[in-house]
């Protein structure tokens, strides 16, 4: 079977809504919330960009004919609710341009939305041209997925050139750069690392949801890396890791998002948006397109709902929610040096 299909099959069989670190924290309760549900708004605006709702559908396929049915749904769903979204890696089409209407059929489906173009870091910023071309993508997503590589049979063993590539690539690209990882998470260490290289904006992917160590695991005849399925931070911890780099870097996060409520507590630890793919993939694979755009308005309204709740009139706002984490998470932040109390007390500062 072509490699992304298994993906998708892989990633649907070990879809579970099982606990994850989003679990970790609790929101504080007060009583008065003093706005009306009506003037609530759940608008994001991040990279010149302006969306409706704080989320979107992450990367996820292309290169086959079974990709293609799925891009070309996912495009209509992103028409149809006006999510942000992402092709699938297009490294595939840039080696074989027979591949490149796989991915091309999800602008075809959403003419005016915020699509964005996903390779892998080990390429030039002459593939990330022409990635971009492939189908005007307004923006690209640079996948690092070190992991995932090693655990994949057949995938890469040199990882030397990925911060070279990816500092041309931003300073010279006319779209905006997003560099993400695809489930392991990010360290302050690795953001650090992109501020200094220019990049302005990451997706922190982290663990928690889709693994992909698991996925590339069940593809190896022995499926002896079954170690590694947990490995890297949650999207918790990373967004922690992020904090101390808010100011100088658009943070957006994924990885093991599961609803709306996971939706808002990412938001309230700092990303300016929320991605998913697990989750709306299963939906889709599940249920089809209809119920897939029904769940992202469902989504909208909880989202509604919960601003309501925390007292909180739209995203920005959410920044001074009060938040108190488990004692796994508090230890975390304690051996790394990541300051968690003041996130427990914003509310009234
Ligand atoms: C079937 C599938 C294929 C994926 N392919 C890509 C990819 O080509 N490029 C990429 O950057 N991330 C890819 N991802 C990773 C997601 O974008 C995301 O970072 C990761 O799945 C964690 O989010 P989740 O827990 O919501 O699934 C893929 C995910 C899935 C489920």
């Amino acid at each position: 079977m072509n490699r992304k299909d298994e993906h998708m099959s892989l990633a649907k069989a070990f879809h579970k809504k099982n606990e994850n670190d989003f679990d970790q924290l609790r929101f504080v309760h007060h009583s008065f919330a003093e706005i009306a549900m009506d003037e609530v708004d759940i608008a994001a605006d991040f990279l010149g960009f302006s969306f409706k709702q704080p989320f979107y559908i992450n990367a996820m396929t292309g290169g086959s004919e079974r990709a293609k049915t799925i891009n070309q749904q996912l495009g209509v769903i992103a028409r149809e609710t006006g999510v942000m979204i992402a092709t699938g890696s297009v490294n595939a089409a840039l080696k074989d341009p027979a591949l490149a209407d796989t991915y091309q059929i999800m602008r075809h489906e959403n003419p005016n939305g915020v699509i964005l173009a996903n390779i892998g870091a080990g390429l030039s910023l002459e593939d990330a041209k022409r990635a971009v071309d492939l189908f005007h993508a307004d923006g690209l997503q640079i996948h690092v997925n070190l992991a995932q590589e090693l655990v994949m049979p057949e995938g890469d063993r040199d990882f030397t050139g990925w911060l070279d590539n990816i500092e041309a690539i931003v300073s010279q690209l006319e779209v905006p750069v997003i560099v993400k990882e695809v489930g392991n998470g990010m360290s302050s260490e690795t953001i650090e690392q992109l501020v200094w290289r220019g990049v302005k904006a990451v997706d922190v992917s982290g663990q928690g949801g889709t693994s992909f160590t698991q996925i590339e695991n069940a593809r190896r005849p022995h499926r002896e890396l079954g170690f590694l399925t947990d490995w890297g931070q949650s999207t918790v911890l990373s967004l922690l890791e992020a904090s101390n780099w808010q100011r100088d870097i658009t943070v957006l996060a994924s990885g093991g998002v599961r609803q709306s409520f996971d939706i808002v507590k990412a938001l309230s630890l700092g990303a300016k948006s929320v991605g998913v793919a697990g989750t709306i993939l299963n939906e889709l694979m599940s249920n089809g397109v209809e119920a897939t755009i029904e769940l992202i308005q469902q989504w909208e309204a909880e989202l509604k709902m919960l601003y309501t709740l925390l007292g909180k009139k739209n995203t920005p706002e959410l920044l001074t929610t009060d938040l108190v984490f488990s004692s796994e998470i508090s230890h975390w932040c304690e051996s790394r040096g990541i300051a968690y109390q003041p996130f427990a007390k914003r509310n009234r500062q």
